[in-house]
This record gives C-alpha cells, sequence and structure tokens, in this order.
C-alpha cells in the first residue's frame, strides 16, 4: 500500500492512520518487500532472486527520505531539461519527461501524490514518472547515479532549511530587541555562579541572547553559503561519459557553481555537518535561555510569569503552572547534540567513495531542522507571552544580603589612589561587618566608613547606588542603558541585513 506524501515535509501515511511505530513498521514493510521484489528498479538482471525481507527492511529509506520529494523532482527537471539541451535525449523525449516530473510536482504540492513503494525517494519518483509516461521515464537516469542524485537533494534541503531557520531565527531576534526596548530600565541582579554578582539591566540580559542568536544566523548563513555548490554529474563516482551540462543543472537549481571534484562529491558531508553543528549550537543556546525562563518563573526567583498559552499544568496537583515548552527545548539540545555526533562517527572512517552508511545522514539532517526551526519559533512565542514583575527583580537586587554594591566600593576606593587588590580585600571586610550587622554596604554611617578607610567622603553613596552602578557602566558593551540602545540598533541593523540577503 503505497503512502501518501502531502506537502514538503509530510509522513508518509495515509491521513487519519494511527502513526504509532507498528503503523510505521507495517508500512515500511510493505514497501520494503515491493521494492525488494523483481520490479524493483535497482535490482539488476545480475540477480537471480529477490533480497531477504530483512535486508530489504534494513535496507529502505522509503519511510524517511520522503522529505526529499520536492528537491528530488527539482532535480531531475533540471536534469531532464538538459538532457534535452545537450541532445543526450531527443527534445521530445526531455518534453516528455519534463512534463511527467511537473505533473508530479503539481501533485506533491497539492497534497495528493501517492508515492509508489519502492527502495527510496528516488526510485520511487522514477516509479511514479514511469506511471503517468510509460517506458519513456527510464530514460530520466542517464548521466546521472542516485549517489550524485541524493547528494544534490540534500544539498537543495540544506540550503532550504537554513534560510528557514535564519527566518524563525530574525522573528526571535525582533522579539528580544522589541522587550529589551519595553524594558530598558528594569534592573535585576546579574549572577555569576548563580550567586547575585552586580547589578545588571534586564534589557542588557536580554540582548546577550540576541547576540547569540545573531551568530547563529550567521552560521545558518555561512551553511547556505557553502552548500551553493551543485553535485549533480559526478555520477556514481567518477563523473559521466555522456556530454552532460554541468553549469546549466546548476544554474536551473540556484546554484553558483559545481563541485570539483567526483569522489568528493558523492561522499563528502560537510554541509550536513555544518548544518547539524550550528543546529547544536543554536539548541545550546536556546536551552540556555529556556533554563533561565524557568529558575525565573519559579516560586524562588518570581521574575517573570507565563501566559496561560505557554504554561502546562500537571494531572494531579492543581496548582501547577508548568513550563514545559522551556524544559522541551532545554532537553533537545540533547538530541541536536547527538544528530551531530550521529553522522560525524557515521562518516568518519569511510573509505573512498559513496557508501551506505551514508544513508543515516537523513534522520539526524531530518529531525536537526524540524528541532531548530520549531524550538527557535517556541521561544519567540515564549518571549512574547511573558510578563515582567519589575518590582520583584528590584527587590532581589536591592536586597540587603546580596552586596551587589559590595565591587562599586572597591572600584570608588581604586579611584581614590588604593590599589584594587587591597580595596578588595578591606571591602571583603566590611561585608563581614555588614552581614553581622544585617545591613548593606550602603547603610554605613559616614562614621563607618570614616573607621574602614580614611579615603572614604560623603560621595561614597552616590556610588552605592544600583542605579548610578548601571549607569557608570557606558562602556561600548556594558549595562548601562545608552549601551544597550546601541546594542538594541546594532541587532536590529543585522536583522534588516539578514533580511536583505535572504530577499
Ligand atoms: N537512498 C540512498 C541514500 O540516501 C541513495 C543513494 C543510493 N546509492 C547506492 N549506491 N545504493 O544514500
Amino acid at each position: 500500500m503505497p503512502g501518501c506524501i502531502a506537502g514538503l515535509f509530510a509522513c508518509v501515511y495515509r491521513d487519519g492512520e494511527v502513526h504509532t511505530i507498528e503503523a510505521w513498521y507495517n508500512i515500511a514493510m510493505k514497501q520494503y518487500k515491493h521494492g525488494m521484489t523483481g520490479t524493483h528498479k535497482a535490482r539488476s538482471g545480475v540477480f537471480d532472486e529477490g533480497a531477504h525481507d530483512l535486508l530489504a527492511q534494513v535496507n529502505s529509506s522509503l519511510a524517511i527520505d520522503s522529505f526529499l520529494a520536492r528537491y528530488d523532482l527539482l532535480g531531475s527537471i533540471a536534469h531532464a531539461k538538459m538532457l534535452g539541451k545537450t541532445g543526450i535525449v531527443s527534445a521530445k523525449d526531455s518534453a516528455k519527461l519534463v512534463k511527467g516530473l511537473n505533473s508530479i510536482l503539481k501533485d506533491l504540492d497539492a497534497g495528493t501524490l501517492e508515492l509508489p513503494a519502492e527502495e527510496d525517494i528516488h526510485m520511487a519518483m522514477e516509479a511514479a514518472l514511469s506511471d503517468r509516461i510509460g517506458a519513456v521515464a527510464g530514460k530520466l537516469h542517464v548521466a546521472r547515479s542516485r549517489n550524485d542524485q541524493v547528494a544534490l537533494d540534500m544539498q537543495l534541503f540544506i540550503i532550504d532549511a537554513s534560510g528557514k531557520i535564519v527566518e524563525e531565527i530574525g522573528d526571535l531576534l525582533e522579539t528580544l530587541a522589541r522587550r529589551a526596548q519595553k524594558h530598558i530600565a528594569t534592573v535585576m541582579p546579574a549572577y555569576t555562579h548563580l550567586q547575585r554578582a552586580q547589578p545588571v539591566l534586564f534589557s542588557h540580559h536580554l540582548m546577550a541572547y540576541a547576540f547569540m542568536f545573531e551568530r547563529d544566523a550567521a552560521r545558518f548563513e555561512s551553511v547556505r553559503k557553502n552548500a551553493r555548490k551543485c553535485p549533480l554529474g559526478a555520477g556514481a563516482c567518477t563523473g559521466t561519459t555522456f556530454p552532460i551540462d554541468r553549469e546549466f543543472v546548476a544554474r536551473e537549481l540556484g546554484f553558483d557553481s559545481v563541485t570539483e571534484n567526483s569522489l568528493d562529491a558523492v561522499s563528502s558531508r560537510d554541509s550536513h555537518l555544518e548544518f547539524l553543528f550550528a543546529a547544536s549550537v543554536l539548541q545550546t543556546h536556546l536551552s540556555r535561555l529556556a533554563e533561565e525562563l524557568i529558575l525565573w518563573s519559579s516560586h524562588e526567583f518570581g521574575f517573570v510569569r507565563f501566559s496561560d498559552k505557554v504554561t502546562t499544568g500537571s494531572s494531579i496537583m492543581p496548582q501547577k503552572r508548568n513550563l514545559d515548552g522551556a524544559e522541551l527545548i532545554r532537553g533537545k539540545a540533547g538530541r541536536a547534540a547527538g544528530n551531530l555526533m550521529s553522522l560525524l562517527t557515521a562518516v568518519k572512517g569511510l573509505p573512498m567513495a559513496y557508501n551506505k552508511d551514508l544513508q543515516e545522514d537523513k534522520e539526524p539532517l531530518l529531525s536537526g531542522y524540524r528541532t531548530a526551526k520549531d524550538s527557535a519559533k517556541l521561544m519567540t512565542l515564549m518571549l512574547e507571552e511573558m510578563t515582567i514583575d519589575d518590582v520583584a527583580m528590584r527587590k532581589a537586587t536591592e536586597a540587603p544580603g546580596s552586596f551587589l554594591l559590595a565591587t562599586e566600593l572597591a572600584d570608588y576606593l581604586a579611584s581614590k589612589g588604593m590599589a584594587f587588590r587591597e580595596a578588595h580585600h578591606l571591602v571583603g571586610e566590611a561585608v563581614k561587618e555588614a552581614t553581622l550587622l544585617g545591613v548593606g554596604l550602603e547603610n554605613f554611617t559616614p562614621e563607618d566608613f570614616a573607621r574602614l578607610s580614611s579615603l572614604i567622603e560623603g560621595d561614597v553613596y552616590s556610588w552605592l547606588n544600583v542605579d548610578n552602578a548601571i549607569e557608570r557602566r557606558s562602556v561600548p558593551g556594558g549595562t548601562s542603558k545608552s549601551s544597550v540602545r546601541a546594542q538594541i540598533r546594532t541587532i536590529r541593523r543585522r536583522i534588516n541585513a539578514l533580511r536583505k540577503t535572504r530577499n
């Protein structure tokens, strides 16, 4: 029974079919069996009998690689045009191939394509074409191999998928910049070692993530750029004897150039690895932010609250408002890193040129794409649905026992000529004393300060103030309002630049 593939990334099941592992397995088994019988196109006359069911099952990839359907068709259309243009097939046959392939593309886009059961997406598409236009379909695969075909499909997927992730990151950056702008003056404690360290603007904290995500977008842009070499024409491994026009195919498909070495073209998975690396760094950044959202929304912090839309409940504890979305984003960092590891390990130690191990690239790539795209989108939604508690944040920043202004006092003494190391020690003693008294350093009297050091004068009190401590850090990249505003401007410029390169 053929599955129904609706849209680009739809699974192979018919609508409404139960998506269990068993259902997947049963459908796949039927496809494998069918795919490995006498009608199977990849089994030439060299075989007398069909393959064992178990090999058929392990060997088949249709249940997974059907997400390549659109790219496979686009690649075949360009190839069929080139075959006609170079006279490798007649103009009439080329036109028939292109027309047939376009009609499959139309059904694919309409969500009505019935995928014939074959070993993989490439064989399934050839079978679909032969169902529509008959024996002439057999002319499509001249001067091409599934090895360069799959390399092409994946390259097109990676270019497309990277662009889509960049778009999601663009939205995320915009939300971060907007929220930072709106809460420009909200103060909170900056933490090191998860201990309160110094006062910081909440907007500065948000912009820290914006710069991480901006680098992620740049990484995906570079993946896109590096993938713009067309591998078609490499054949099985050594090129082809037919007078193909590789540049024409490359231009038709929007590539910048063609790959330079046929063995490399069919056996390298650099773009895949770069994509998975970019995806796992992005997921790591998303995971760090997710972790903070979970902490901040806890009763212990109470800095933010999330709307019902992005909050989940408990089946037993009625009071619970859990942040499952953030936890899943954090959890999926393991999956993202695993995807990279699984492909790195599969590629390591492969002799030239194509080996079937490379079929194992599909699952990590598809999972990497979906995970990155969905997680970035969900993070944007969560940030939009977050309410800030300015009062709670300020309270944590000014709490006497937190001593967030201790560095200010040390800096004050250093600015009056004391060696910083000495000031650091002296303020440590002051903190010890203040802790015993249960007060903050700003509560010391002029006499307390005089006992500490003769360098301390009345102006010390203006240093021991959260807002002043923040504003004094107007160094580029610092936490003052003017610095954060400059950061927001920088990110907005980069969002615009990203959008321009995309269009
Ligand atoms: N399904 C295969 C893959 O994804 C296509 C290439 C098959 N090539 C071969 N020589 N068996 O890698």
